[in-house]
């Protein structure tokens, strides 16, 4: 199986350990990266590295284009790219819940939208967005991203409807907490305690997080739709 896939913020973090899963599993990969330059480890791997902000329409539509020259339209899409602003609501900013809006759910809309036009003309494809525990759950702190994370749910529920039909799946993974450069921000103390509320005790690896995605993009998961799947160590229980 060698498909044309598409990981969006695959440049580092759980994008980049999606990007490298899907590269060894022989697929075609490409991944977008906003800022830097793009990981020796996945260029060694054959893997193309798109310069794209998802907040931008034309450079979502340049990127696009790229990947489709040099790999056939995109067949598997991981929207991935994400960010956080936290604050407490009283002191949070209009541009704090804008941006992170703008980035995790239209973003999302943009890639997805764009990607869509292939799959329709193929009549399948496979996307998976990646949402998170505190989505569902919610956290302090985080009204912004969680409200951006929710909507996925939402998104990718209504698309799983809409575009069922073309032999097109969307389903969701919400990981809980991973070691990432996110989470690695995070005050020490606030580290302990959300430790302390995972029932296997640990931060997920970010290739805890791939194999899940791998899976859903998978033969093995051509029935699964509108689907939201936990990797959260047992965090999110009940949501
Ligand atoms: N880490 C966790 O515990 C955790 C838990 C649940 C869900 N998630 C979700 O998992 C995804 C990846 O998280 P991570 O922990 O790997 O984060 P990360 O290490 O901070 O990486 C974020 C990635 O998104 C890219 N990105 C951000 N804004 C972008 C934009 N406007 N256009 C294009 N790319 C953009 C970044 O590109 P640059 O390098 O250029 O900034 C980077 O590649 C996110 O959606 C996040 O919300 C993470």
């Amino acid at each position: 199986m060698s498909r044309s896939v598409l990981v969006t913020g695959g440049n580092r973090g759980i994008g980049l350990a999606i990007a490298r899963a899907f590269a060894q599993a022989g697929d075609k990969v490409a991944y977008t990266y906003r800022s830097g330059e793009p990981p020796a480890e996945l260029t060694d791997l054959g893997c193309l590295a798109v310069r794209c902000d998802i907040t931008d329409s034309e450079q979502v539509e340049q990127a696009y284009k790229e990947v489709e020259e040099r790999h056939g339209p995109v067949e598997v899409l991981v929207a991935n790219a994400g960010i956080t602003k936290d604050q407490l609501l009283m002191r949070m900013s209009e541009e704090d819940f804008t941006s992170v809006i703008d980035t995790n759910l239209t973003g999302t809309f943009r890639v997805v939208k764009r990607a869509n036009k292939g799959m329709l003309r193929a009549r399948k494809g496979r996307v998976v967005l990646i949402s998170s525990v505190v989505g569902l759950a919610g956290q302090a702190g985080q009204a912004n991203y969680s409200a951006s994370k929710a909507a996925l749910v939402g998104f990718a529920r209504s698309l799983a409807r809409e575009l069922g039909s073309r032999s097109i799946t969307f389903n969701v993974v919400a990981p809980g907490f991973v070691d990432t450069d996110m989470t690695r921000d995070l005050p020490e103390e606030t580290r302990d305690d959300l430790l302390s509320k995972i029932p296997l005790g640990r931060y997920a690896a970010v290739e805890e997080i791939a194999g899940v995605v791998r899976f859903l993009s998978s033969d093995e998961a051509s029935y699964i739709t509108g689907a939201v799947i936990p990797v959260d160590g047992g965090l999110g229980m009940g949501h």
